[in-house]
């Protein structure tokens, strides 16, 4: 299938590593040109250059911001403007929150939380929809988490302060609609990426076992009895990017192995 990703001008925030980086490198395969952002300009850089030896086609280029800072992210879409004068595709990840229980945390934990998965994403969307609505085409992506739908105790943080991604989403796809822009959200539940292994840490330590103890018995809630790989979530996401994803919108589409079943 041609997913017309071919020449597309795409961003990609917190794509350092992880699901952003892999959600890149399939964007970039699929032949379209990326601007990939995170806080660390040094990890970035090494990001950019995988990249390009992915694709040695396309163009690559990186800026850093801090998805807090409203001012980084308003100089990261004067970047965008600047180097692609528009914007066709984006995908939204961030950092992840800080983990614990609901009252292990403090006011700045909350707060913290608040910026980095709540309002960053009206922040980046409404720049992003502004591009967007400029060229009549647009497809949003944000990554979010299964804790959308079914709470996680230890991970009390990603549990309330992501909820907005769902109503933001919602709401942006009926506004955005008539501009030819689609909006929607994945939520994944264990992808095997440098977050998920710091989980598996705490877990292991807080209980006494191995890393790959702790692994296994992450995934064992899962029913498909495994991780993902990055790559699996960003074709999911390439796709709800593509062409002939124009029929979709608004949804959150649980990426979890059956895992909010159970
Ligand atoms: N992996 C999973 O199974 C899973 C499951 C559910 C939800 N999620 C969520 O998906 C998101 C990505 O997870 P991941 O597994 O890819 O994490 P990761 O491997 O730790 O990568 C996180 C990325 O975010 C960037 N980042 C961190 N804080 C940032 C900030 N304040 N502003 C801009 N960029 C920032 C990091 O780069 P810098 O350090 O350079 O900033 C890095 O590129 C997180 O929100 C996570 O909670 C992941």
């Amino acid at each position: 299938m041609d997913l017309g990703l071919q020449g597309k001008k795409a961003l990609v925030t917190a794509a350092s590593r992880g699901l952003g980086y892999a959600c890149a490198e399939m964007l970039v395969r699929e032949g379209a040109n990326v601007i990939i952002s995170s806080r660390s300009r040094e990890a970035l850089e090494k990001a950019a250059a995988r990249l390009r030896k992915v694709n040695p086609h396309v163009e690559v280029y990186y800026h850093p911001a801090d998805l807090t800072r409203k001012d980084e992210v308003d100089r990261l879409f004067d970047f965008v403007e600047e180097v692609f004068g528009g914007l066709e595709i984006l995908v939204y990840s961030t950092g992840g929150p800080k983990p614990g229980r609901f009252m292990e945390l403090d006011d700045e934990d909350w707060e913290e939380a608040a910026r980095l998965v709540g309002l960053s994403a009206v922040w980046v969307a409404r720049r992003a929809a502004r591009l967007m609505m400029r060229q009549g085409w647009g497809r949003m992506v944000f990554i979010g988490s299964i804790t959308l739908i079914k709470p996680y105790l230890n991970l009390a943080t990603s549990s309330i302060m992501r909820m907005p991604l769902l109503g933001l989403v919602r709401t942006l796809a009926l506004e955005l609609a008539p501009h030819g822009i689609t909006v929607n959200a994945v939520l994944p539940s264990l992808v095997l990426t440098d977050r998920v292994l710091q989980l598996a840490r705490r877990k292991a330590e807080e209980e006494g076992i191995s890393m790959e103890e702790a692994l296994q018995k992450m995934a064992y809630e899962i029913p498909v009895g495994r991780a993902a790989e990055p790559e699996e979530l960003a074709a999911l996401v390439a796709f709800l990017a593509s062409e002939p994803a124009g029929f979709i919108t608004g949804t959150a589409i649980p990426f979890d192995g059956g895992r909010s079943l159970r």
